[in-house]
């Protein structure tokens, strides 16, 4: 007989059971009213996207991108076309290169490249890692630049990045992100309006601090930074590249192999011994342009006037190639190693990357999983919404009643149990009590004949009898007390 297999979630996701997810749904719920109150309407992206639009937006050499990608070739047919190119293209490399075929050899190589290239970007897709490329794809798509400016959008939804699964990681993970894209007009200087875009900045990282304070989330820590622009960040990775090369020989191996690939994310480092040296390396905010920094000291000035506490973190480069300036991150309580509960900021020039017009770009993506371990972990998690009524009911025409009853509470908004079939009403009120109800009303073939309904109050045991209508009254009476 063939063995019966039991089929488990994939590594690195999860089924998401209720209560639980009536404290997915109230977080969802609240970021819709709060996001809502700041002029935010919601974006649903698709979650599948071509790869190269991650490629070209995250930056081919991230970790998200590089390693953590799913993605796959879609289309079986240009799969095959695309496998015979890249079999051509071996056998020209393996080519000897004899005098005057050379040159020829080499067109055709690039041509062969530059077909694959061409093939690779419209048959490779990817579950996304991240929405802030979709969106800027959509702006661009739906020609966004022609509504009135700034567009602000917000999204909740899955991403995936193939990561080692622990306490607050995973594969297919929730984010919840908000971005502000506003075209820059013709003839306009991007670097101008420094005060403009610092208040953009600052009501940004207001409304995801609004939001947690209206969720009741616990040490919540904001930690800014600027990162810089086109003009001086080359200029300041350049000299941290300099210096991590005098001390190359105490850095770890991937310290030691980001010197060459990306220097600013040894910064991120959080191995014991490298901390020492990190502490001694220029810092950015020191080799900021003057746009740069004018515009670092204006989001400071608007997070003081908006009341939001904030710590400077000089460290902070995060790990996405598209941003510039301002750069933020989040941690709240009970997160262990995991603990940055939001991450966001600016990317100007992202649009245009992608072929759009030159627009500014200002956003976040809150960790929802993360988010919510947060929230249980201080006890604000919310009690389980349990039923609000029994319909305990015995014999044919109690049960016409019930169903009757059952339907007119639900329209009414209440959380009624009915039982399919007849029980014994000692059964039926135990199972009251399990479901935690707070009413059960027995029908019974007395309740029927006399028009007055049995109530029962589980919390405390007592019965009354009453009419219909004052039972629906008394019920509508106990929901606005408690809510
Ligand atoms: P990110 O920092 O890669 O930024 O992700 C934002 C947040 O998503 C993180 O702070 C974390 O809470 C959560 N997160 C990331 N990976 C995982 C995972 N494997 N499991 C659970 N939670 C995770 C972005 O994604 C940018 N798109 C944010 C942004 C929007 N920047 C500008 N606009």
């Amino acid at each position: 007989m063939a063995e019966k297999k039991k089929f488990q979630a994939i590594k690195g996701t999860r089924d998401l059971l209720p209560p639980e997810t009536e404290l997915w749904d109230r977080v969802e719920q609240t970021a819709r009213k709060v996001f809502g109150t700041f002029g935010f309407g919601e974006i649903r992206p698709p979650m599948i996207e071509r790869t190269r639009l991650f490629e070209r937006a995250v930056g081919s050499d991230t970790d998200i991108v590089s390693k953590e990608m799913f993605n796959w070739v879609d289309d079986p047919d240009l799969s095959g076309a695309m496998t015979k190119i890249r079999d051509e293209m071996r056998k020209t490399e393996t080519l000897p290169a004899v005098d005057g075929t050379a040159a020829h050899a080499m067109l055709e190589k690039q041509a062969r490249l530059g077909a694959f290239n061409n093939l690779a970007e419209r048959v490779r897709v990817a579950l996304r890692p991240e929405a802030t490329a979709s969106v800027c794809r959509a702006y661009i798509e739906h020609e966004m630049h022609a509504l009135p400016q700034p567009v602000k959008l917000w999204y909740t939804g899955p991403m995936f990045r193939r990561e080692r699964p622990q306490k607050g990681r995973y594969r297919q993970f929730y984010q919840i992100g908000a971005e502000v894209l506003e075209m820059v007009p013709p003839n306009q200087d991007p670097t101008k309006n420094i005060g403009k875009d610092a208040a953009v900045d600052a009501e940004v990282i207001e409304m995801v601090m609004a939001f947690f304070a209206r969720l009741g989330l616990e040490s919540v820590k904001l930690e800014i930074n600027s990162i810089g622009d086109r003009d001086c960040r080359p200029k300041y990775v350049e000299l941290l590249r300099a210096e991590l090369l005098k001390v190359k020989e105490k850095l770890g191996p991937d310290s030691q192999r980001r010197i060459e690939t990306n220097p600013l994310r040894v910064l991120d480092s959080k191995l014991e011994s490298e901390q020492g040296i990190i502490a001694g390396l220029p810092r950015i905010v020191d080799h900021l342009c003057t746009n740069c920094a004018a515009q670092y000291a204006e989001v400071k000035r608007q997070l003081g006037m908006r009341g939001v506490p904030y710590a400077e973190n000089w460290r902070l480069v995060r790990g996405l190639d598209y941003y510039m300036r301002t750069t933020f991150e989040i941690t709240a309580l009970g997160l262990g190693s995991q603990n940055a509960v939001c991450g966001g900021g600016r990317y100007d020039g992202l649009v245009e990357l992608l072929g759009g017009q030159p627009t500014k770009g200002i956003g976040f993506a809150i960790g929802e999983d993360r988010l919510i371990l947060s929230l249980q972990e201080a006890g604000k998690g919310g009690t389980p919404q349990s039923r609000d009524i029994f319909v305990a009911w015995m014999g044919e025409r109690a049960q016409a009643a019930a169903i009757l009853a059952a339907q007119k509470l639900r329209a009414a908004g209440f959380r009624v149990e009915l039982p399919p079939v007849e029980q014994k009403f000692g059964r039926a009120l135990g199972q009251a009590d399990k479901l935690g109800a707070r009413y059960a009303l027995i029908l019974g073939d007395d309740e029927i004949a006399t028009g007055q309904w049995t109530v029962k109050t589980l919390a405390d045991g007592s019965q009354a009898k009453m009419s219909e209508a004052q039972f629906l009254e008394m019920v509508a009476r106990s929901k606005t007390l408690s809510s």
